[in-house]
C-alpha cells in the first residue's frame, strides 16, 4: 500500500507535534514546516525516516509560502493530507489599542493561512484528491472580550474554509476545520487551568481521526459542541448579562 503523503505546517506547535507523531507511527511520509529551526530539527530527528523533508521559516512571510508548498509537494510526490496548525493568541488588551499587535494576530491566524491554503488547494484540485485541515478555535464562534482579535481571525478562516470546501467539492478534495477548546500547550501557559482543558495528545488523535471522517467541522474535545450551541445562540441581551461569558 502507498504511504500517505502528509504536510504539517506549524509542525513544532505542541498539538501539531503530536499529530506528526501519530502519522509517523502509521507509516506516513511527512513534510514539516515550522518557524523555529532548532525545534524543527529536534522533531525531524525524533521522527527519523518518516520525515521526507522539512523547511523552516516565518509563515507571515506570505510571499514565500507558495514556494514552500511547491517544495513540500515535489518532495513528497503530491499531497494526500495537509494540516495547517500554526497560530498566535497574542495579547488581547494590547491588540485593542495598538494596530500593529492586532495586525500580527490577524496576519498569523488568517492571512498566512490563506497564503498556504491557496497553493495547497490548487495542488489537491489538480490531483483530484486530498484533504486539507486547519486548526480553528471555539474563540471564533462568538466575539468575547478575552480573545476577540484572535477569535475574529479564526472565525474568518472558518468562513473561508466553508467556501473553499464548496470550490473543491466537485474535485473530491476534503476541507476540514477543527474547533478546539482550550488545550494545555505553550499558547495557554499563563492561563489558569480548569476541567475543560484538554491535553495535546488527545486533541491530536481527534484531529487525525476527523481528517478521515465525513464532517466539515469537528469540535475537540467533543463537549464543546453542546457548549457552543448555547454560546452561539444566546440572545445578545442575555449574553451581555452573563459575566463569565461576556466579561474578561
Ligand atoms: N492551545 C489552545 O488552547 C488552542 C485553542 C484553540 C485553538 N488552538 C490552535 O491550535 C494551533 C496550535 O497551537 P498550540 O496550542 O499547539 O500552541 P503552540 O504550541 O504555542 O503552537 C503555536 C505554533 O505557531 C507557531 N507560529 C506562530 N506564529 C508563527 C509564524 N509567524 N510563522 C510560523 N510559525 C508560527 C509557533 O511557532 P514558534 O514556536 O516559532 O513560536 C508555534 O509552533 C494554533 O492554530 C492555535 O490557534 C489552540
Amino acid at each position: 500500500m502507498q504511504k500517505q503523503k502528509v504536510l504539517i505546517v506549524g509542525a513544532t506547535s505542541a498539538i501539531a507535534g503530536e499529530v506528526a507523531r501519530i502519522y509517523a507511527e502509521r507509516g506516513a511520509r511527512l513534510f514539516l514546516i515550522a518557524r523555529n529551526p532548532e525545534r524543527l530539527a529536534t522533531l525531524v530527528e525524533e521522527l527519523g525516516e518518516a520525515v521526507a523533508g522539512s523547511c523552516a521559516g516565518d509563515l507571515n512571510d506570505f510571499d514565500a509560502n507558495g514556494q514552500r508548498i511547491e517544495e513540500a509537494s515535489a518532495t513528497l510526490g503530491g499531497l494526500d493530507r495537509a494540516i495547517v496548525a500554526h497560530g498566535l493568541l497574542g495579547d488581547q488588551l494590547a491588540s485593542e489599542r495598538d494596530f500593529a499587535t492586532a495586525r500580527e494576530i490577524v496576519d498569523t491566524n488568517l492571512l498566512s493561512a490563506l497564503s498556504l491554503l491557496i497553493p495547497i488547494a490548487n495542488h489537491m484540485e489538480a490531483a483530484g484528491s486530498g484533504c486539507v485541515g486547519v486548526l480553528g478555535s471555539v474563540a471564533g464562534e462568538r466575539g468575547r472580550p478575552r480573545n476577540f482579535t484572535y477569535g475574529a481571525a479564526k472565525s474568518a478562516v472558518t468562513t473561508y474554509l466553508e467556501g473553499l470546501r464548496s470550490r473543491l467539492y466537485p474535485s473530491g478534495v476534503g476541507v476540514k476545520v477543527f474547533k478546539l477548546g482550550p488545550v494545555d500547550t505553550p499558547m495557554t501557559l499563563d492561563h489558569p487551568k480548569n476541567a475543560l482543558f484538554a491535553d495535546p495528545a488527545s486533541v491530536a488523535r481527534g484531529i487525525v481521526r476527523a481528517m478521515e471522517g465525513r464532517r466539515f467541522a469537528t469540535y475537540l474535545p467533543w463537549y464543546w459542541l453542546p457548549i457552543m450551541v448555547v454560546v452561539r445562540w444566546l440572545p445578545e441581551p442575555i449574553f451581555q448579562r452573563i459575566g463569565f461569558l461576556s466579561g474578561r
